[in-house]
């Protein structure tokens, strides 16, 4: 992401992050562009920038939910921005696929994240994302090898749990989840547990809960990353209940909510609530104001980098 003037920088959705790309274009002044994009009677996709993009920094927005369906149209429009002399093309992907199959659980599996990220570097100039699922990596640098930039969305979390939730328990669903109910926790000076899972397969998970009895007077929260399938979020609920505790309210940075996962989820949830990473009904906390923020940032590391170059 190289660095220019606010309005030297254009942001472009892909089709379905129109919302989140003005808040964004509006929060730090920058352009706003759009694409043309069709399928041909073939499938085939049809791509044209509707922007003059030459010398100005470029960054694609798209959450990456669907990865397989968005992905193509993404590196079309990356190549032809490219062409047409942008001084930088950037993605800005707020939810980033692909992270989850970070090691070969089986013999023979295919290590996507390692495949992705491929793709990814070499066909943008940055990357800059919000919570991605790092487990056994560390940081996206292990795989990317472009500058990226993974913003915490614990901040604009732990400010809606302060202003909605009196005497709040954090709880975080597995052993992975730590990470992020342990910031909001700080953030917002409320006690937080963690639970373990067993996964099972793609839709059957077993969660085991400890004693938490001496936290009942309090308003269980449930966070975690993602909902997909909904499993995790609804086992802990119901085991939550369990043990006596109220519906939890259920917060999840990145809902995906595969097929039926938000009204199975529904049923045992006070409420559910998300960012708007990954547009849905349940968007509460937007996460367009630490965009920005993290545009900043990378615009500044790319200013140090070409005045170390010139040096
Ligand atoms: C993985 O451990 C993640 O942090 C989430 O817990 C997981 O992706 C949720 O998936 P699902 O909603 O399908 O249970």
């Amino acid at each position: 992401m190289a660095s220019t003037p606010a309005e030297k920088r254009l942001i472009i959705p892909l089709p379905g992050n129109e919302e989140l790309a003005r808040a964004i274009a509006l929060d730090g002044n920058y352009r706003l562009g759009s694409l043309e994009t069709r399928r041909f009677p073939d499938g085939e996709s049809y791509i044209r920038l509707l922007d003059d993009v030459e010398g100005s920094d470029v960054d694609f927005i798209c959450t990456l939910a669907q990865p397989d369906d968005q992905f193509l149209s993404l590196v079309f429009a990356a190549d032809a921005a490219r062409d047409l002399k942008a001084r930088s093309v950037n993605l800005i992907s707020p939810y980033l696929a692909y992270m989850r199959q970070d090691i070969r659980f089986k013999s023979g599996e295919a290590i996507t994240s390692r495949s992705f990220s491929r793709l990814v570097s070499s066909t943008f100039d940055s990357l800059l994302t919000i919570d991605p699922h790092l487990h056994r990596y560390h940081s996206l640098a292990e795989i990317y090898n472009i500058p990226a930039l993974a913003l915490e969305s614990a901040p604009v979390l732990a400010n809606w749990v302060s202003r909605h939730i009196e005497q709040p328990l954090l709880i975080g669903p597995d052993e992975e989840s730590e990470q992020w109910v342990s910031r909001i926790g700080e953030y917002c000076a409320a006690p937080f547990t963690v639970l373990r899972k067993t996964r099972f397969g793609d839709r059957n998970v077993e969660i085991h809960i400890g004693d938490l009895s001496e936290w009942k007077n309090k308003t269980p929260v449930l966070v975690d990353d993602i909902a997909s399938s909904g499993r995790t979020m609804i086992e802990a609920a119901k085991q939550l209940q369990a043990q006596g505790f109220a519906k939890p309210v259920c917060l999840a940075v990145h809902g995906l909510f595969a097929d039926d996962a938000y009204e199975r989820l529904n049923a045992v949830a006070a409420k559910i609530i998300t960012t708007d990473c990954v547009p849905h009904s349940s968007n509460n906390i937007s996460v367009a104001g630490l965009i920005v923020q993290g545009i900043r940032q990378l615009a500044a590391k790319a200013k140090n980098a070409e005045k170390s170059v010139s040096c």
